[in-house]
């Protein structure tokens, strides 16, 4: 067997380690008899399997007690009309462009409300991360979006931008457990797993639970959308991607064992100074 140097954005490269304990627990996982693709996701095995995942998500992030944890199913995409489903209840926000997929998640957004783009850096490409310090962002906007990495420009925001005091959600698919965060900075926190977590298909939604108590922004909002039934149902309101959310499980676990996220942090700068320095 030979493993590839794989660059490859997303699906990306997990740890070796991780996909050996997966393979050595394909048929039997830890006793039951069966693998996690063929058991109940209301059995005992699985219960402990999600609420251990999410336990170490929580651990990792240092996510506080108000902000709710779900893993939901259907890409990050999904997440780009589910957004403005649960939070647009002004009915208007306000996204900050940086990428193709800022880009798309404000395209959605407009389907449900308003979209004030209050930054851009389209005029040169998406080559660069706008001043975000004194945006002119209306009053009356329910929250500011960005995409925090973007993945196809390679660019990131350093420092998050001045909300003045409106809900930051952030789309953090490409940098997802690559750094220590401060989670209270942010209403929503969202991303796709497929790049530093684990099978594509499962998303992760961290969100402050006084934005979801009341339901949904928009009444046609679909149930396997809404936050608030996720959330209360422990992300177990209908058949979870069970595989995936076990193998981000184990690359919680890993990350944990490799020191944590900045460990992560420190993990990343070397590598990505050993590829800079060659280009360099
Ligand atoms: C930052 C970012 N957001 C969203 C997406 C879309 O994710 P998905 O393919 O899971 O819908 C991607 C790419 O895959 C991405 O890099």
């Amino acid at each position: 067997m030979s493993r590839v140097y794989n660059f490859s954005a997303g699906p990306a490269v997990l740890p070796e380690e991780v996909l050996r304990e997966a393979a050595d627990e394909m048929l039997d996982y830890k006793g039951t008899g069966m693998s996690v693709m063929e058991m109940s996701h209301r059995s005992k095995a699985y219960d402990e399997i999600i609420k251990d995942a999410e336990k170490d998500l929580r651990d990792l992030m240092n996510i506080p007690d108000n902000y709710k944890v779900i893993f939901l199913q259907g890409g990050a995409s999904l997440l780009f009309a589910g957004v403005p489903m649960n939070l647009m209840k002004k009915g208007k926000a306000a996204y900050i462009i940086t990428g193709q997929w800022a880009k798309k998640a404000a395209q959605e957004a407009e389907k449900y409300g308003e979209v004030v783009k209050v930054a851009s850096s389209a005029d040169k490409t998406f080559s660069y991360i706008p001043d975000c310090s004194d945006l002119d962002i209306p009053d009356d906007v329910d929250y500011v979006y960005i995409c925090e990495n973007n993945t196809i420009y390679g660019t990131k925001f350093w420092q998050l931008p001045n909300t003045k005091g409106h809900e930051l959600v952030a789309d953090v698919s490409s940098c997802f457990l690559s750094e220590p965060v401060d989670v209270t900075k942010y209403g929503v926190i969202y991303g796709g797993v497929q790049k530093n977590v684990g099978p594509s298909g499962v998303q992760i939604v961290i969100v402050r639970e006084d934005l979801i108590a009341d339901g949904p922004a928009l009444s046609c909002t679909p149930t396997m959308m809404d936050w608030k039934i996720q959330a209360d149902n422990e992300s177990l309101y209908n058949t979870p991607p069970c595989y995936g959310i076990y193998i981000c499980g184990k690359v919680f676990k890993w990350i944990k064992k490799m020191g944590g996220l900045e460990a992560m942090k420190a993990h990343n700068e070397k590598k990505a100074k050993i590829l800079y320095d060659f280009l360099d």
